[in-house]
């Protein structure tokens, strides 16, 4: 499973980029808010330091809207992806982004049948929350299993990046279940490598090599 970070904040980035386990970046509008900067300004800078996909996301609008700022995104680096909401107007906007080469990956996705509605629009990718789905009560490793299943059963392309993560168990349960790509927090992918048997282990060591 690819792991991406789930941030718009470039010294997270940075250091994420420099143990060489990133593949992408996805951003949103909250993240984009937190840093006080401009859309346009933090993801050309992003895109200078990591080599793979990034999303952007559209502001909410038509679908007319959505594809001309889509359009401009796509202009500033070849690894902007479009980040288009689950609505029709989003799907309508990632069926013409994707015939014009553009990568899209449709997020907000909640239910396999909207999952489905990303593929057939030939979505690059679609992103199920999973943190979301369990403030709701709702099933979300089942999902991306499912929606996993769906994928495998018809041969679509679309990768699926497991969102909304807030915790180590949601990263595990994103890879059991199948998903391709899992966009983790800069504070839960740094906690990843941390075991407690790993810290004893290394003092155990520590203190015989001295
Ligand atoms: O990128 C979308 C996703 O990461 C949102 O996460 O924690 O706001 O549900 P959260």
């Amino acid at each position: 499973m690819k792991l991406f970070i789930d941030t718009a904040n470039v010294e997270e980035i940075r250091e994420a980029a420099s143990y060489g386990i990133l593949a992408g970046v996805t951003t949103n509008p909250s993240l984009i808010a937190k840093e006080g900067r401009k859309l346009e300004d933090v993801i050309q800078e992003i895109a200078s330091l990591v080599n793979g996909p990034i999303s952007a996301e559209v502001s909410e609008g038509d679908a007319e809207s959505m594809i001309a700022q889509g359009r401009e995104l796509a202009k500033i680096h070849p690894n902007i992806v479009i980040k288009l909401p689950m609505t029709w107007a989003g799907i309508k906007a990632c069926k013409t982004l994707v015939s014009e080469g553009i990568k899209t990956n449709v997020t907000l996705c909640f239910s396999v049948d909207q999952a489905l509605l990303a593929m057939e629009a030939g979505a690059t990718y679609v992103s199920p929350f999973m943190g979301r789905l369990d403030d709701a009560d709702m099933e979300a490793e089942a999902l991306i299993r499912k929606i996993a299943d769906v994928k495998a059963l018809y041969g679509y392309e679309t990768e699926i990046i497991s969102a909304s993560i807030r915790n180590l168990k949601h990263v595990e349960m994103a890879a059991l279940a199948g998903s391709d790509i899992a966009t983790i927090p800069y504070k839960v992918l740094m906690k990843m490598i941390e075991h407690p048997l790993t810290t004893a282990g290394l003092k155990i060591f520590a203190d015989a090599a001295k």
